[in-house]
């Protein structure tokens, strides 16, 4: 059993200004890879005036896509090329970070090209890959991956999201959920799904241990705490600070664990349909649950703050509006799923045809066309 994470992590009000005498000072000029929302919460404002407090040049790149493609990644890499970056910083939801990690690592080998981003093995034994320092400030509440060593880009080449196969783990998280306030409720509850499955699934999950367990039994306590936001209770910055603080832990615990059958499914609907990630990963996780034992599912709910998995289905289906999913779509993801070894390795129970037609049944009910 062990436990890696090498990231240093500020979890509290306002870790971007207060901690820049270290972070911004990780190389001579910053990357910075945003999308256009970052200008409107406060979070790019934050990292370009500590920046700035710190003598450190930047270059703003604020077009990042959404699911951000290999060929994004490369372009991103140009500008940082031409504008001699030497650190990058990931500033948003997991589409900006995501950018951050590949753009870092591809910086870090400017003379590979696209084919590298996916070649394995480079890791060997190691714990990490080569990449240029990175620093991740999430602006939203489910991705972790401020703590993880992942990137999942899309993939045109094979028509599907994929994590890289490279660990970059992030030097600094700063982690701070002021940013929240005022995001729409549809994305802080998409998010927060996502946090919910990476619980869930880390907790379901061969590779689990007691270190990614503790911080998955903590973890969903936490969630539990803020939960009712999601179902039209007000939101406060306080419930903003424990919905992003549960993101992280979450993200700490698939750090260790991966994710599962949820997370593989959901990367074909939101490639093919571009279903946003964690509603894509919520509509398996009743589905996951069900499949696995009784006791871990009673547990696992339990911590959750859920009586049983009516209520929890019942529960994500009043959080998801119903998504039009083809017969064929369907069939693709199973397909894709039963030759995806590295998902399959993750989940503690057979897995077959039948079973992952079942999950995505559970999942969509009567909306399979
Ligand atoms: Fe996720």
């Amino acid at each position: 059993m062990h436990f890696y994470l090498p990231t240093r992590i500020y979890s509290e009000r306002d870790s971007v200004k207060k901690h820049g005498n270290e972070w911004a000072s990780l190389g001579r000029k910053a990357l910075i890879v945003t999308g256009k929302s970052s200008a409107e919460n406060g979070a790019l404002a934050d990292v370009t005036e500590a920046l700035e407090h710190q003598g450190t040049k930047y270059f703003v790149f604020d077009e990042t896509q959404q699911n951000p493609s290999v060929e994004h990644v490369l372009k991103i890499r140009e500008k940082g090329i031409e504008q001699q970056a030497d650190f990058v910083i990931g500033v948003g939801g997991g589409s900006p970070m995501d950018a951050a990690k590949a753009v870092a690592l591809m910086l870090a080998h400017a003379d590979r090209g696209a084919e590298y981003l996916y070649e394995k093995n480079i890791a060997g034994e190691k714990d990490y890959d080569a990449a240029l320092p990175v620093v991740e400030v999430p602006t939203t509440c489910g991705t972790g991956s401020e703590v993880t060593p992942y990137a999942i880009l899309t993939r045109h080449d094979a028509c599907i999201k994929a994590s890289l196969p490279h660990k970059i783990y992030p030097a600094y998280a700063l982690v701070d959920g002021k940013y929240l306030m005022g995001t729409k409720r549809e994305i802080i509850v998409n998010t927060a799904v996502d946090t919910l499955g990476h619980f869930m699934e880390s907790y379901i999950n061969t590779n689990a241990t007691d270190f990614s367990r503790m911080l998955c039994e903590y973890g969903l306590g936490v969630w539990r705490s803020a939960k009712n936001i999601l179902i039209g209770a007000g939101i406060t910055v306080q419930d903003c600070d424990t919905m992003m603080f549960a993101s992280t832990l979450a993200g700490m615990a698939i750090a260790h664990t991966g994710t599962a059958l949820p997370h593989g499914l959901s990367y074909y609907l939101t490639y093919e349909k571009g279903v946003p990630h964690g509603k894509a990963v919520g509509y398996f996780l009743p589905g996951y649950l069900a499949a696995s034992g009784p006791m871990i599912r009673k547990k696992v709910l339990s911590l959750a703050g859920f009586p049983d998995i009516q209520y929890f289905t019942a529960f994500i289906h009043r959080l998801l509006e119903p998504d039009d999913v083809s017969e064929e779509l369907v069939a693709k993801a199973v397909r894709g799923l039963m030759s995806n070894e590295s998902k399959l390795r993750n989940v503690p129970f057979a897995v077959t045809e039948p079973l992952l037609y079942q999950i995505c049944r559970s999942g969509f009910g009567a909306v399979i066309s």
